[in-house]
């Protein structure tokens, strides 16, 4: 375009020159096109021997990281308008109905519902078809935050609070439970809990029952070894014993689940008490306990059974190498044979095909100073996410392989979880199922730890990632990185003193970072930084809490509950009745614990509250 003009430039330069020629000299005997030709060719070949071959990018050539602005978030998030219609609950609105423009002003803790809250003025439609494709982007997001920089206040909480969908929500203090379960059931929400950190206040959850084929169990004996073993750094020794035990689990496994008539008893308990009543007698190879003639029974009927394979492949060890193997299945599980481990694992009310029916809350309430039992959460998503797949395939085929209700996973301390057995592969496969996971940590080191290489697939296979605050190095580096660089102006000065003294300045142009890795170190507490896939990143204040519509309603919500605790769980109790409490899946000191949180200052670490003014029910 540039060289176009300047032709045009000196044209126009060289033909004024000919009539100028041409009435001064008078040298009507050419003609004046061909004159004008001669001049313009001329002027061409000048113009490319002489032009400037340089390429300059003027004002990028060190970077060109910007700040993201209210126009780059546009395309990408439903914009909170006064018009929008109250109680709506269709999140899968097209983006036809949406403004042509961006608001001339962002009014700060104002989402519209129908998107995932990511700061207070950032948020991500869940709309999974956008007017224009390239606008698409995944629901997965990336939570990075040193510990009270607000993951769970100012981002898992108020995205229960949009309502928008089914949430799986790990609650490492039963904080989230407390907080909001009162909430979504009141707006219809199927609420279940699984509570690792006091059994005997949980639902139940029973594994076998999402055991369909053999490679189902295979899925679960892997989260049980994976989380289980001390020490993940297997010695050729270490990995022997592994295998041995593995054999022995989908054998078992396979038996009960295939072989075993009697439904009630296809649990874990069933496993554990079958490994306790294994016998091997080192001086007697021709010993046969009852399992063993129980396996025997099978393989004449079904020789080329699962679980008789299996089971036979173990047996190949010598008694007192079968004996040690038995020994340590029994040290694995004795997780299992606790009372009230039991009572959980006997039986499923977690009807986990059934979160992408209807709108459901199941809260995974884990002990964050404990992660003993960690691991029965990893078995769940494991499995939840295989059955809603599946589901997703079978049941909604029609719907192009979706679930009616989008399922999201708040995955709070997700590094506590342990590993998810092929986690990096099915965060790339749940999008096109209408399934998006909020993997929340403290820092990047600790998804190192225990995905290694696979870390890469999973940060790249979420579009969003959002920094709360934290000091941890390779976060900080990571961050620097994928925020950019600009170009900016610097100058030097020099001067030189004496007879014949001068001063100069200098003016050159160098990148720098957006923000240094100390800068990001020291962010303020109420702001964090936003980067969405393909769009400069945002540096903004964290959405505010006490902002959102519903959160007076909750308010509301819970101190009836912590006052009048009776009335709250059954208003038409009768008399004779015995008490029901109100959070009967939580024990009295958790109760305790939620009043101390609703009654403390509320100005800790609040961000800044721009807007004020609550207008309940707008969004909703
Ligand atoms: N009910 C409340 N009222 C006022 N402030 C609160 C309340 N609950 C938490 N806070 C404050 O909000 C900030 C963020 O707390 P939050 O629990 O969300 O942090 P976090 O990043 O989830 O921490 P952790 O890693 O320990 O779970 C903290 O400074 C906390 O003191
Ligand atoms: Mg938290």
């Amino acid at each position: 375009m540039r060289e176009i003009i300047m032709n045009i430039v000196i044209f126009a330069v060289f033909g004024l020159l000919s009539v100028y020629l041409n009435t001064t000299f008078n040298l009507m005997a050419i003609d004046n096109v061909i004159l004008a030709v001669i001049v313009g060719t001329t002027a061409v070949l000048l113009y490319i021997f002489t032009k400037d071959k340089r390429k300059y990018r003027k004002g990028i050539e060190h970077g060109s990281a910007r700040w993201g602005a209210r126009e780059d978030i546009f395309p990408f998030m439903d914009f909170y308008s006064p018009q929008t219609p109250k109680n709506t609950s269709n999140t899968k609105s097209s983006l036809s109905t949406k403004p042509t423009k961006p608001p001339k002003v962002i009014i700060p803790n104002k989402i519209a519902k129908s998107n995932i809250i990511l700061t207070a003025t950032e948020g991500l439609t869940m709309t999974s078809r956008p007017k224009l494709p390239k606008h698409g982007r995944n629901k997965n997001v990336l939570v990075f935050g040193g510990s009270g920089s607000g993951k769970t206040r100012f981002f898992g909480m108020p995205n229960i609070m949009q309502m928008h969908s089914s949430y799986v929500i790990t609650d490492p203090k039963g904080e989230l439970y407390l907080f909001l379960s009162k909430l979504l059931k009141r707006f219809g929400y199927d609420v279940r809990v699984l509570n690792l950190k006091e059994f005997d206040k949980s639902m139940g959850y029973n594994p076998f029952d999402y055991i369909n084929k053999e490679d189902d169990i295979l899925k679960v004996v892997n989260v049980i070894q994976n989380s289980t073993t001390e020490n993940t750094k297997s010695s050729a020794d270490g990995d022997f014993w592994t295998k041995s035990e593995k054999l022995l689990y989908m054998a078992l496994i396979g038996y009960i689940k295939f072989h075993v008539k009697d439904k009630t008893l296809h649990n874990m308990n069933t496993l554990v008490d079958m490994v306790t009543k294994m016998e091997v007698r080192e001086n007697d190879e021709t010993f046969k306990s009852q399992i063993d003639k129980d396996f025997e029974r099978i393989a004449e009927m079904h020789p080329n059974d699962f679980a008789v394979r299996q089971y036979r492949k173990f047996k190949q060890g010598a008694g007192k190498t079968l004996k040690s193997i038995i020994i340590s299945c029994g040290v694995r599980l004795s997780v299992f044979d606790i009372a009230a481990v039991r009572r959980v694992m006997e039986q499923d009310q977690m009807k986990l095909e059934t979160i992408g029916d209807r709108k459901t809350a199941l809260f995974i309430i884990t002990d964050d100073s404990d992660t003993t039992y960690n691991f029965i959460a990893a078995m769940l998503y494991t499995q939840m996410f295989n059955v809603l797949i599946n589901r997703a395939e079978t049941k909604y085929a029609s719907n192009g392989n979706r679930l009616p209700i989008h399922v999201r996973c708040i995955l709070d301390e997700f590094a506590n979880l342990g590993k998810l057995p092929n986690f990096q592969r099915l965060i790339s496969t749940i999008r096109s199922r209408e399934i998006s996971a909020c993997i929340i940590v403290q820092s990047l080191s600790q998804i190192k730890e225990i995905y290694k290489d696979s870390m890469n697939t999973i940060i790249s296979n979420c579009d969003s990632k959002l920094f709360l605050g934290g000091d941890d190095e390779e976060t900080l580096k990571y961050l620097t990185r994928v925020i950019g660089k600009e170009t900016i102006d610097t100058m030097d000065n020099s001067e030189t003193k004496g007879k014949s003294g001068s001063f100069s300045k200098q003016y050159k142009k160098q990148g720098r970072e957006l923000m240094t890795t100390d800068e990001l170190a020291r962010l303020d507490g109420g702001k964090c930084v936003y980067i969405l896939r393909g769009v400069p990143p945002f540096l903004s204040e964290k959405y505010d809490i006490e902002a959102h519509p519903v959160y007076p309603f909750m308010q509301k919500l819970n101190k009836i509950a912590i006052q009048n605790p009776m009335q709250q769980a059954n208003p038409n109790r009768r008399p004779h009745q015995p008490p029901q409490h109100p959070n009967k899946l939580l024990s009295s000191q958790s109760i305790k614990q939620s009043h101390n949180l609703n009654t403390r200052n509320k100005n800790i670490h609040n961000p800044t509250r721009v807007n004020k003014k609550i207008k309940g029910g707008n969004q909703l």
